[in-house]
C-alpha cells in the first residue's frame, strides 16, 4: 500500500508550497490600493509635452501649458509589476521612459500610499516625498 501513502505526501508537499508562496503585501493589505500619478510643469516659461504609458495603457500625447499639472489613477495589479513611465521634452531638455510609478516599497512610502506627485523644473524632474514632506531631485533632464 505504498501508493496511495506516496499520493498523499505528494498532496501535501503541493499544499506545503502553495501556502508558502509569498503573498505581494498589498494583496493582503487591502484590494488593490488605488495610485494617482501627477505631473506638474513647474518650468519657468515652456510648455511640457509629455507621453505616458505602461505596457497595458497608452495614455497620449499631451502638451501642459506652465502650472498645470496631468494625473491619471489606477489599482496596482495583483503581482505588483505595474508599471508606468514618461517621455518628456520642453524644449531645452528631454527625458526618455522615465518612470514615473512602480510598484516598490520606498515609492510607495514617498507617495504617502496615494499621490505621487512630480514637478517638471527647469534644472531636473523632482518627486514630491510625503515622508520626508519635500520634494527631492529625481531626474536630470537630458540634452
Ligand atoms: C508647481 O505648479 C503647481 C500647479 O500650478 C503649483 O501649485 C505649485 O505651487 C508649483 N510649485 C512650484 C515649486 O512652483
Amino acid at each position: 500500500m505504498m501508493r496511495p501513502l506516496s499520493n498523499q505526501l505528494a498532496l501535501l508537499l503541493v499544499l506545503a508550497l502553495i501556502a508558502s508562496e509569498p503573498w505581494p503585501c498589498h494583496a493582503v493589505k487591502g484590494i488593490f490600493p488605488k495610485y494617482h500619478v501627477h505631473i506638474v510643469n513647474n518650468l519657468t516659461n515652456n510648455i511640457l509635452n509629455l507621453h505616458c504609458k505602461s505596457k497595458d495603457d497608452d495614455l497620449g500625447p499631451h502638451a501642459l501649458p506652465v502650472n498645470t499639472e496631468f494625473h491619471f489613477s489606477f489599482r496596482v495589479n495583483l503581482f505588483g509589476t505595474t508599471l508606468f513611465w514618461c517621455n518628456f521634452n520642453w524644449g531645452n531638455g528631454r527625458g526618455g521612459g522615465y518612470k514615473v510609478f512602480w510598484y516598490g516599497k520606498g515609492l510607495a512610502r514617498k507617495c504617502n500610499y496615494k499621490n505621487c506627485i512630480w514637478s517638471a523644473r527647469d534644472d531636473a524632474i523632482y518627486l514630491m516625498n510625503f515622508f520626508a514632506n519635500k520634494y527631492e531631485k529625481y531626474y536630470d533632464w537630458q540634452y
